[in-house]
């Protein structure tokens, strides 16, 4: 049930329509159950690179949506509230591969992602702009579907064969159906299948799994192509967009305002006037997806110029969860690989960095699979070599804003602020850079108003006061949760307020979310203007004016 929260009941002058209303004409048209006996038609992404698939096919949820397609039935539980729906961006986390009797499991994996993902981390600073919630629909089947067969399930999860890599969902029309029965109260619809191990797929709908280690990971980076937006920062993709991404080397830096000193404007390479680019190379990379035998190793080669001082082996493999599993070598030096601890037969991501250069010439990277009860599950998912000049040349250090190459699928080069700063670079990193957290500020507050409704009360003590009191989002001075006052102190925020009536500021009010207009200077129609601006030192530049809002509200009842 969906519970009428304190705030249900607060008129939100600045949307326009109340909570009560919004939430009862959500409610209302939920509840029809669907059947499971359709026919499926598969709606497959083409997948390249490393995400799990940022694209479903254009198109695809248009050429399948069948307009009948009522929602499944939905139990709705509040995760993490922060306020009204009608003025948040509200993420929705619906089940798949869970059944009746799975659904206080559904409810803890939903909150463990939600806690992940803004606990205190990634979405930590922007949480008062989002609401996290769970819609449950019991599924006749435990977990998600394989082999390219969804399990009777209400959205039809399932991976191709085996492979720890895309879920797909068979039925887009019902998750369709299910976030629009949500109205505003659903945002970004997240499909979150019943299965331990590796797997999702972005887009319209992002798919993840319940696993431990990925699940958070994927999630996060998939929240950052769709709710920022922005492409990738790894090297192997082909979607370059957005905040993050800067392409011809002739235009200003788009995070010129971002960049360490060492970097700004004093460092133009003087004969180009170009902004300074770090200095690397990436001299192989290969997305396999490939499982392991022990009968031949999987090797590649590729070749240096021999002019860089350092070299990075990185790889991402799944199914092996011991040392003695595989051996990994470089011109036949072993690597010393290990898994990460805990992991089991999850996939992980892998760094060897090598404080030399690779000589000029031919090199050979290999995958030695040891055990051969492995096979059927052991699988290379991609593996790259990267080359860097040493520290004048190349700038490792994290924190380190610049201009950083980064190589597409076909080797075109594009550049990205930081070397290793982001989440969406490093999957298992769980902070976006301070490039995309200002993106991700400006998409949040380009679709929520800063001030969430303004209510009206008469003060008796002195004759017929009014009282106007705003709510706003509990951002700066306002911020409730446990470390607040860390949160403030360290991004330095602030709340400007300043209410104003026939043109004259109400000092009294100057800062405060309440104001008096003292008896006699007011009558029912008078209006009052509320001024709100933010600041934090996550935003630096606000072109469009995002961390400002204005309410002209009128005065509805005499005292
Ligand atoms: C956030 O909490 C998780 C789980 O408690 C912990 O693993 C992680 O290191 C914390 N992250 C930060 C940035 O403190
Ligand atoms: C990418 O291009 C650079 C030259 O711009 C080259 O040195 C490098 O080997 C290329 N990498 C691949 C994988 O083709
Ligand atoms: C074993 O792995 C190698 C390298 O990936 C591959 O070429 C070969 O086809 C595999 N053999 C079998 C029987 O799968
Ligand atoms: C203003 O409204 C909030 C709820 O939005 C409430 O918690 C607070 O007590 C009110 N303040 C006054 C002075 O009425
Ligand atoms: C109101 O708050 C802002 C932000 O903290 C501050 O700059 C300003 O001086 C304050 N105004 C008054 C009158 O205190
Ligand atoms: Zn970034």
């Amino acid at each position: 049930m969906l519970k009428l929260l304190p705030w249900a009941v607060l008129l939100c002058g600045a949307v326009g329509t109340s909570v009560a209303q919004a939430s009862h004409e959500a409610f209302s048209r939920n509840g029809k159950c669907v059947s499971q006996d359709r026919t499926y038609t598969t709606s497959k992404a083409v997948l390249r690179g490393d995400d799990t698939g940022l694209q479903t096919p254009l198109g695809a949820l248009e050429e399948s949506a069948n307009q009948d397609v009522p929602s499944p039935h939905l139990e709705i539980q509040p995760l993490i509230i922060s306020g009204p729906f009608i003025n948040r961006v509200d993420l929705v986390f619906f089940s798949d591969g869970y059944t009746v009797d799975e659904k206080d499991k559904f409810i803890e994996d939903a909150m463990r992602l939600a806690d992940d993902i803004s606990g205190n981390q990634t979405f930590n600073t922007v949480k008062p702009l989002m609401n996290f919630w769970a819609a449950f629909s019991p599924s006749e089947e435990s977990g998600v579907g394989k082999d390219g067969k969804p399990n009777k399930t209400p959205f039809g999860l399932y991976r191709d064969g085996t492979e720890l890599r895309a879920v797909y969902y068979a039925y887009p029309e019902v998750a369709a159906a299910a976030c629009e029965s949500m109205g505003q109260q659903c945002d970004y619809p997240i499909l979150l299948g019943n299965d331990p191990l590796y797997g999702g797929l972005g887009g319209k709908f992002t798919v993840i799994t319940s696993s431990i280690l990925n699940g958070p990971q994927i999630l996060r980076h998939e929240l950052g192509h769709s709710i920022i937006p922005v492409g990738e920062e790894y090297d192997g993709g082909f979607a370059y967009f957005g905040v993050n991404a800067y392409h011809d080397l002739s235009e200003p830096v788009p995070w010129a305002h971002w960049l360490s000193a060492s970097s700004s404007e004093h460092d133009l390479d003087s004969e180009k006037q170009t902004p300074k680019v770090e200095r690397s190379i990436m001299p192989m990379q290969t997305y396999p997806w490939t499982l392991l035998n022990t009968s031949t190793s999987w090797s590649t080669r590729f070749v240096s110029s021999g002019t860089f001082s350092r070299h990075l082996v990185r790889f991402s493999l799944s199914g092996l969860p011991s040392k003695t599993d595989l051996k990994v070598e470089l011109d036949d030096v072993d690597l010393s690989w290990k898994p990460k601890v805990g992991l089991g037969v999850d996939r992980w991501h892998y760094d060897v960095h090598l404080d030399r250069g690779l000589e000029g010439g031919e090199h050979e990277l290999r995958f030695t699979l040891l055990n051969k009860e492995r096979e059927g599950i052991a699988q290379l998912c991609s593996a790259e070599i990267l080359e860097f000049g040493d520290e004048n040349e190349f700038n490792s250090t994290p924190g380190h804003y610049g201009v950083f190459p980064t190589f597409s699928d076909t080797n075109e080069t594009s550049y990205r602020p930081t070397n290793e700063d982001c989440l969406m670079r490093i999957v298992t990193t769980p902070n976006f850079c301070k490039v995309c957290l200002e993106g991700l500020w400006h998409a949040l507050l380009s679709r929520v108003n800063l001030i969430d409704g303004v209510s009206e009360s008469c003060h008796q003590d002195h004759g017929s006061t009014k009282v106007l009191n705003a709510s706003l989002v509990p951002l700066a001075q306002l911020r409730a949760d446990a470390d607040a006052a860390t949160t403030l102190a360290a991004l330095d925020e602030s709340y400007t307020i300043t209410w104003t009536k026939d043109g004259k500021v109400l000092e009294e009010g100057t800062n405060k979310t309440t104001v008096e207009v003292p008896s006699g200077k007011w009558k029912v129609g008078d209006k009052v203007v509320l001024d709100v601006k933010f600041s934090t030192k996550e935003v630096k530049v606000d072109k469009e004016g995002h961390l400002e809002d204005q309410l002209e509200y009128v005065l509805v009842e005499s005292c």
